[in-house]
């Protein structure tokens, strides 16, 4: 059941431009956004052209409408993550839905499960980007919880071998990414789940990097709460999801208050509305919800286990064109094993930043620097790299494309 990249690529208006005078888009920086189907761009358009109102208030249909299509979204991913409706909440980004987590547990008072003390401990790993660092680093200063995390080993692997000494019975929240978005590494959630319980502690996963490019179902998982973005998974900017399980959402405080998220408001005082409605105060963001449900209808027709195979074979590709360049250092695992479609590397003697300045030269965008993971670029003993993340519309001509200007980077500055 694979599909055909050509026609993949039809739907993305983008692939139509050209680049640098007149060069073809590679387009290999998906890890930082995707483009866009016209599926999502003509959804959002008509959400604003045909039934724009603000949802869940005004008795008029066109707010009947906005708030059917905004509700439709979120069933859409829900069933898109094998959750229930009611644990989605819209957020403008996965790093408001992790601060939104982070800020709320930081607002539990003594009694709730998720009040923190200098008792405490927090744990993530030296492997997150700062999207599910910063917030936990801040909530631990906050609280007097005290920081510990996961170290990654010469192979970018989570080194989980002292994870008693790590996740102990002080643990209350275990932070971790889900794939790498620098080093692709695919990180082994069972066993870091199994010992958080065991401990009591929740767990929360970022799939940023995984919901766009396999299939991720949060009754699988076996974790408590899960954020990403709508923009890396073929989706409008402004929108992220955070899913928590029914219970643990309706122990959690709000983050933000105002209006939406209640059920009484006195002058002194307000109770709070049911999940999702608690953590979504003021008007949402409506039109960008819906894209972002087209975005999961236009992924779930082509299917996520294909896209999965899709990247897959094409960083095989990649790594076995890629290895064979001389002076090249993949930051990352070298093989394809628990392994997703996204390859940072060095080229010995050029920076970084030079090689993604020649291969833009040559029509294909990567990104260079330490990717909002610069704790990771340090333990890698590297200042930056750069990085090539694959989707659904790239193809092996890409890779070809990128070997080439790389190889070509080599040359105009004189190494090789
Ligand atoms: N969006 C960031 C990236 O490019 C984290 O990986």
């Amino acid at each position: 059941m694979g599909f055909s990249v050509t026609d993949i690529r039809k739907d993305f208006p983008i692939f139509e431009r050209t680049i640098r005078d007149g060069k073809r888009l590679v387009y290999l920086d998906s890890g930082a956004t995707a483009q866009k189907p016209w599926a999502v761009i003509n959804a959002e358009s008509d959400f604003y052209s045909k039934h724009n109102a603000a949802v869940h208030r005004g008795a008029h249909q066109l707010a009947e409408e906005a708030t059917d299509a905004y509700e439709g979204a979120r069933a859409i991913v829900a069933e898109f993550i094998g959750a229930d409706e009611n644990e989605i909440i819209f957020t403008k980004s996965a790093t408001e839905s992790i601060n939104l987590l982070a800020y709320a547990m930081g607002n539990a008072e003594a009694g709730n499960r998720f009040a923190l003390t200098s008792a405490d401990s927090i744990v993530v790993t030296e492997m997150e980007h700062h999207a599910n660092l910063i917030p936990w680093q801040q909530l631990a200063k906050r609280t007097g919880a005290q920081l510990s995390w996961f170290k990654v080993t010469e192979d970018s692997r989570l080194d989980l071998s002292n994870i008693d000494q790590i996740i102990t019975s002080s643990t209350k929240i275990v932070a971790i990414t889900h794939q790498s978005n620098v080093l692709g590494t695919i990180n082994p959630l069972e066993a870091i789940a199994r010992r958080a319980h065991e401990v009591g502690a929740v767990v929360v996963l970022d799939a940023c990097q995984s919901v766009p490019h396999m299939k991720v179902d949060v009754q699988e998982l076996g974790v408590d709460f899960l954020a990403f973005s709508g923009h890396k998974a073929v989706g409008p900017t402004g929108v992220g999801v955070l899913w928590g399980k029914a219970q643990l959402l309706d122990e959690l405080p709000p983050f933000l208050t105002g209006g939406s998220m209640v059920t009484s408001v006195t002058m002194t005082d307000a109770t709070w509305a049911q999940v999702p409605q608690k953590f979504e105060a003021g008007v949402p963001n409506m039109a960008q919800a819906v894209g972002l449900g087209a975005a999961f209808n236009y992924l779930s027709a082509i299917g996520m286990d294909a896209i999965r195979k899709h990247e897959i074979s094409l960083t095989n590709y990649a790594l076995k064109k890629m290895l064979a360049i001389p002076g090249i250092k993949i930051i990352g695992p070298q093989s394809n094993e628990s392994r997703g479609a996204t390859i940072a590397f060095t080229i010995q003697d050029i920076h970084p930043h030079d090689v993604g300045q020649f291969v833009d030269s040559q029509g294909v965008a990567v990104r260079t620097g330490h990717h909002c993971a610069w704790p990771l670029a340090k333990c890698m003993n590297v200042p930056a790299t750069t990085r090539a993340s694959f989707y659904l519309y790239n193809d092996e001509h890409d890779v070809d494309a990128l070997v080439e200007a790389v190889v070509g980077a080599q040359k105009y500055f004189g190494r090789f």
